[in-house]
């Protein structure tokens, strides 16, 4: 983030959890009011975001060996627009307890199961954050110098 911003990019993190984003109840209200979801929450906010990046950066922590409940409700709740989440260059950054890459595989494809379904996305990059278990671990690993770079080449 902090990488784009000073190569020059508009950047903005959006922290899942500051959000009111309920589940995907699979009404199908929104197929029959033309792409608008019954429920009112944050979710309309960061859809519209979403739409209109150039770039989306999708982060989540491993939990069980997947990506965490928040980010894969906010997944589930772009069902009514996904199709116009469309030519995004998209990047992960995953973190874990775990020191080894292979561990991040199983939550990396349940983001490309996402990322699948958007019309002319690029995968552009990926940030392994292994062996972060504890809150502030992040910061002296590789990690953290890799997402910088990966940042400032986007
Ligand atoms: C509910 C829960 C499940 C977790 N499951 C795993 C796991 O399956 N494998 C692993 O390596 N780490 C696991 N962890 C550790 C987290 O991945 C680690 O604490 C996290 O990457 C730290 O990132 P954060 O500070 O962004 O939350 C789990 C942590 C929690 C709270």
């Amino acid at each position: 983030m902090l990488g784009a911003k000073e190569a020059g990019n508009q950047t903005e993190i959006i922290f899942i959890r500051d959000k009111k984003i309920n589940y995907c109840v699979a009404c199908d209200g929104c197929k029959r009011n033309g792409g608008s979801c019954v429920q009112k929450d944050d979710m309309a906010e960061v859809l519209e975001k979403m739409i209109a990046a150039d770039v989306i950066v999708m982060a989540t922590p491993v939990y069980f060996y997947t990506m965490d409940a928040q980010m894969k409700t906010l997944i589930d709740r772009t069902y009514s627009r996904y199709t116009e989440i469309s030519s995004k260059e998209i990047y992960f950054i995953v973190t874990a307890a775990n020191s080894r890459k292979q561990a991040m595989e199983r939550t990396i494809e349940g983001f490309r199961g996402f990322t699948s379904c958007l019309s002319g996305a690029k995968e552009k990059g990926i940030v392994y954050g292994t062996g972060a278990w504890n809150k502030g671990d992040i910061k002296g690993l590789p990690a953290m110098k890799q997402a910088y770079e990966m940042g400032k080449n986007v």
